[in-house]
């Protein structure tokens, strides 16, 4: 059975700002009192795991630990079915890029062409399904941990279309819509993202 998260604190392992304040807003209305591994001082711990799982449950007993209180961590990334799954974990890393000696930073465009061109190479008829996925891990300072799984279903498009949203936003295009999700509305796209998915399955077990 799914343990319960009681009203009080609750650390929220990321460094994410935006995260950070989105998911302040969901739980604020259940008594949670959140606070971010950033303004702790929590330093982030390496995703080293496989799996977003493993992910997401390393960065929440990091600072479930670290705190003595209760932790909550996501991870989250592209599944691209012709792909065999990736880039998946290293979704954020086949954005990494070096601008200039010493200094790198992320570029999603040269990201979602990768993909693009991976998915070129199996010519035009390549099924072109996706789903964006988010892992949440709530972990508690006994190392008791539980896990909600969310998921977007959809698929790519080609070129990238909007300028809303962040990451593969502008190629990905949710099942039923013809709009990418860097052309929804931001309160639309949440409401019906991995995130959110996530998010519902996490409320549903843990209050
Ligand atoms: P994480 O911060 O390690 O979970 O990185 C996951 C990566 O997946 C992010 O950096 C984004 O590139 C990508 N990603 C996750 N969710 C979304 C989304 O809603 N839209 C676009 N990209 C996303």
């Amino acid at each position: 059975m799914t343990r319960k998260l009681t009203p009080g604190k609750l650390v929220i392992a990321s460094h994410n700002a935006g995260k950070v304040r989105e998911i302040r807003a969901l739980l604020e209305p259940y008594g949670i009192e959140p606070i971010s591994a950033g303004d702790l001082g929590f330093p982030e711990p390496e995703e080293t795991g496989t799996t977003f799982a493993e992910n997401a449950l390393l960065k929440a007993h990091a600072s479930a630990s670290a705190a003595g209180l209760p932790a909550l961590a996501d991870d989250s990334g592209l599944e691209v079915a012709a792909l065999g799954g990736r880039p998946g974990v290293y979704t954020a890393d086949w954005a990494e890029r070096q601008w200039f000696e010493g200094a790198n930073g992320r570029d999603w465009y040269m990201a979602m062409g990768k993909v693009e061109g991976l998915l070129a190479e199996q010519g035009p008829d390549v099924d072109r399904s996706a789903r964006f996925v988010c892992t949440l891990a709530l972990a508690w300072p006994d190392g008791h941990a539980e896990l909600f799984e969310g998921r977007a279903e959809g698929r790519l498009t080609w070129p990238p279309r909007g300028a809303l949203g962040f990451g593969y936003d502008p190629v990905f295009v949710p099942v039923g819509n013809i709009l990418t999700y860097a052309e929804i509305d931001p309160a639309e796209k949440h409401a019906i993202s991995h995130r959110a998915d996530a998010f519902a399955k996490l409320v549903a077990g843990a209050f």
